[in-house]
């Protein structure tokens, strides 16, 4: 394969036209096709790969989505490093919409999703203590800054199987655990990550109050996707400047996340 990309995007539609020289690549995995074609071309002088999540027309909701075939197809291009932007619920009253939120962990509340690439014979089991790039998140709450982005820098992403949105007592029951955010996408795509030793930063953005912190009817998704495409303009910066501001050398420790495992099968 000639076409190559150092850091990969997985994100909205709004996306596309970022990538400047932009050429479509049809891609099958091992786990099946990615979401859509990826999209590879240049962020400035970085070379980056673009998977919509939910595919063209947004054909699929969070729990159908091929994670397995979106990460192994850009690490299969050459990517390390992987932003994903995403829309999330505030559990917070002082996060409203419109906050940034660059978490640090992530609680698992999906049920049903693959979330390995070892389910074949033989246990191996990859550390996940922090689940995100400490020098991704670095840069992006950086990068948002200097854009003056109102940014919050850490928090804890609780992850729904959805696709129907939390009640008010599964909300208020997660806010009073001290997380911060809730979405439906940001697991499995971070272990995915780490199995194949990917550096992982998930941009959060606010698009609405959970219903455990919101006096009136609880969320719809027409507001989450008017909010997030009023802010598409904002994400799109912060991912342009983001991607520009990484290091080309990775000094995490995300390459390393293999050391000493057994592993059954060859990384892309
Ligand atoms: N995505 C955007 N808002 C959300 C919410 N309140 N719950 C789950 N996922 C979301």
């Amino acid at each position: 394969m000639v076409t190559r990309a150092d850091i990969g995007v997985i994100g909205g539609s709004g996306f596309y036209s970022l990538l400047d020289d932009a050429e479509e690549i049809e891609l099958s995995t091992p786990y099946g096709s990615p979401s859509d074609v990826v999209t590879v071309g240049r962020i400035g002088a970085r070379s980056v790969a673009f998977i919509p999540r939910h595919g063209r027309n947004h054909r699929f909701p969070p729990h159908r989505i091929p994670y397995r075939a979106n990460l192994w197809a850009l690490r299969s291009l050459g990517v390390r490093q992987v932003l994903a932007p995403s829309a999330v619920g505030s559990l917070r009253a002082e996060y409203g919409p419109g906050t940034l939120v660059i978490p640090d962990q992530l609680v698992d509340r999906t049920s049903g999703r693959v979330q390995t690439y070892y389910d074949t014979d033989g246990a191996v089991h990859v550390s996940f203590a922090d689940p995100y790039c400490p020098s991704g998140r670095a840069v992006a709450v950086r990068s948002a800054r200097a854009g003056a982005w109102e940014t919050v820098d850490g928090g804890t992403l609780v992850v729904i199987e959805g696709p129907r949105f939390s009640t008010r007592a599964e909300s208020q029951w997660f806010a009073s655990n001290g997380w911060s955010i809730v979405g439906m996408t940001g697991h499995p795509e971070a272990i995915l990550a780490r199995e194949l030793a990917l550096c992982y930063t998930s941009l959060s953005l606010v698009t609405d109050h959970d219903a455990g912190v919101e006096s009136g009817q609880g969320v719809t998704h027409d507001e989450v996707l008017k909010f997030f495409a009023q802010n598409v303009a904002r994400m799109r910066t912060l991912v342009t400047e983001t991607v520009q501001a990484l290091p080309e050398e990775r000094g995490c420790p995300c390459p390393t996340a293999l050391h000493g495992i057994d592993r059954p099968f060859e990384l892309p």
